[in-house]
């Protein structure tokens, strides 16, 4: 199959794009898209079989459930219910968040194909914020399922050629919206009564870290890890390893801990490139990637985060090594994703 692209570099190529797009959806195929977070693979989330077509492409294991993107706020209680004793949390978080990188844990309604929750009681539900992405499900009038559009378990596309370093050949088509603003994958909770506050659990971190949650309630990061717990994951994204790029990747938490094998070629991902974080003059790296080069800010390398690592990884070094990041904000995200980046 040949992968078209889709460019939206001017208002005619925009509108050209989203009429295929739709006309794909509403044909029952697949088609890449951009969103704030990442690129999402997508299909019409009430047709298994259109769905069906998303786990082949990615390769995806049938236990991993995907998110539904809803057109309007309201589609919301047409997939999900929202249990009376956490509805006040969820409106004000939906108030707050959404559009926006911000998906809740639902119970589901029989509407949603078993195929997209994995079979699950619960469905993922997710408002999203990118303006094209806004204008195709507008059009198309239905909820979307969409993971992330790369092969299982490999890193998240952030750009259309990152869709297509991996997709290309195995889908009929991918929207070029450009780079993602948000960079990392959508922040997943699910909302539990208590007392005095409700319990926000984090399922997934990413863009929306503590301080944007607190003030709606008790927050708890719960480590997810399928392969340790050897049991079916609840949230299945958390297994083991992904985001993996192709090169080994190793990540140092201290310079010290380095030792270069003989022969062997490294890349360094710092994350603000200063001498004084102890790495870059370590060894004369092959390549080094910068986080964040500018500010020096987290969220500068949160954004920054897959395309750099895609970049590093086209370099075809033997091993990268990754610097830690400061676990606070999305820092905690892109600590999870480099932990699983590195396990084997
Ligand atoms: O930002 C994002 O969330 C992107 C864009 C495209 O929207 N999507 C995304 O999808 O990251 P994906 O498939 O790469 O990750 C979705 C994860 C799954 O791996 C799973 O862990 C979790 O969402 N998930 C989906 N349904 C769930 C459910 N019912 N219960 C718990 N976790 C669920
Ligand atoms: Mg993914």
């Amino acid at each position: 199959m040949e992968t078209e692209l889709l460019r939206t570099d001017s208002e005619l190529n925009t509108n050209a794009a989203i009429r295929r797009a739709v006309a794909l959806l509403s044909s029952g195929d697949i088609v890449a898209l951009p969103t704030e977070t990442v690129y999402g693979l997508c299909a019409d989330a009430l047709d298994p079989v259109a769905v069906a077509k998303i786990f082949a492409a990615k390769e995806r294991p049938a236990f991993d459930p995907l998110i539904v993107h809803l057109p309007r706020r309201e589609t919301m209680h047409e997939v999900a219910t929202i249990p009376p004793d956490i509805a006040k949390t969820v409106g004000r978080l939906i108030e707050q968040f959404w559009p926006g990188p911000l998906t809740l844990i639902l119970p589901k309604k029989p509407v949603v194909p078993d195929i997209v929750t994995a079979g699950l009681p619960t469905v993922a539900v997710r408002h999203c914020e990118h303006p094209i992405f806004h204008r195709i499900i507008k059009q198309f009038g239905r909820p979307i399922a969409a993971p992330s559009a790369n092969l299982f378990g490999r890193l998240s596309p952030t750009s259309a050629a990152a869709v297509l370093d991996q997709l290309d050949g195995r889908i009929p088509a991918v929207v070029d919206g450009g780079a993602c603003g948000r960079g990392l994958e959508s922040t997943i909770v699910r909302i539990l009564p208590g007392t005095p506050k409700p319990i926000i659990e984090v399922l997934r971190p990413g863009p929306l870290g503590l301080d944007e949650l607190k003030p709606y309630g008790k927050v708890v990061f719960v480590e997810r890890n399928a392969e340790v717990e050897g049991s079916t994951p609840e949230a299945p994204g958390m297994l083991a390893r992904h985001y993996a790029p192709a090169t080994r990747l190793r990540l140092l938490l201290r310079p010290e801990d380095f030792v270069a094998e003989e022969g062997k070629t490294y890349g360094l991902l710092s994350y603000r490139g200063q001498e004084k974080d102890g790495f870059i003059d370590l060894h004369p790296w092959t390549q080094v990637a910068i986080l964040s080069p500018g500010s020096g800010k987290i969220a500068e390398a949160g954004t920054r985060f897959f395309h750099v690592l895609r970049q590093l990884d086209l370099v075809g070094v033997d091993e990268i090594i990754a610097e830690p990041v400061p676990e606070r904000s999305v820092g905690r995200a892109i600590m999870e994703k480099l932990r699983k980046a590195a396990a084997s």
